[in-house]
């Protein structure tokens, strides 16, 4: 297993559509694994494979419950995910590995249906709302090259990313 590189905004790859994932092999579970490593070592919940510089259709997540003292919900490995179905309206305030420092509040569904194989290559289908179903919308977006900031308004949309080109050039110093 291996910690990969995470490609930082504006990197082109965060705005290509990945490709879907064809065969469900060892390759692809190598990936997997590194990518929860990567997810792990960075504290984040979620990390679609374009974050990592691989344009294909995968996503790894583990999302802490938001009710004290109960379970999250442990890794999952997704291979091609499919939003199949959206229900109500929530608003989070949603960070992104790939833009370090930077918190937007993000309006998306509140319950989703979303379909995806294994890493075995099982087909699987899970209904969940709250933090699970606004990771994974935050996730499948990046396999669309769509980014957390192209969900708010042109206005906070230019704010938040003035403020991240900001920190971006303090870093750098
Ligand atoms: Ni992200």
């Amino acid at each position: 297993m291996a910690v990969l590189t995470i490609r930082m905004w504006p990197d082109e790859v965060l705005r290509r559509k990945a490709d879907p994932v064809t065969t469900v092999d060892d390759e692809v579970r190598k990936l997997l694994d590194d990518m929860a490593q990567t997810m792990y070592r960075q504290n984040g919940i979620g990390l679609a494979a374009p974050q990592i510089g691989v344009s294909r259709r995968l996503v790894t997540l583990d999302v802490p419950s938001e009710e004290e003292g109960m379970p999250g919900s442990g890794l999952i490995l997704a291979v091609n995910p499919l939003i199949s179905a959206r229900e109500g309206r929530t608003v989070v305030t949603e960070g992104c590995l790939s833009f370090p420092g930077l918190e937007i509040d993000i309006q998306r569904a509140e319950r989703i249906t979303v379909e995806y194989l294994d890493q075995h290559g099982t087909p699987v289908s899970i209904s969940c709302e709250g933090l699970l179903a606004v990771c994974f919308q935050h996730e499948v977006d990046h396999l669309d090259g769509v980014v957390f900031t192209d969900r708010v308004g042109l206005v906070r949309r230019r704010l938040a990313l003035r403020d991240y080109d900001k920190s971006r050039r303090i870093d750098e110093d």
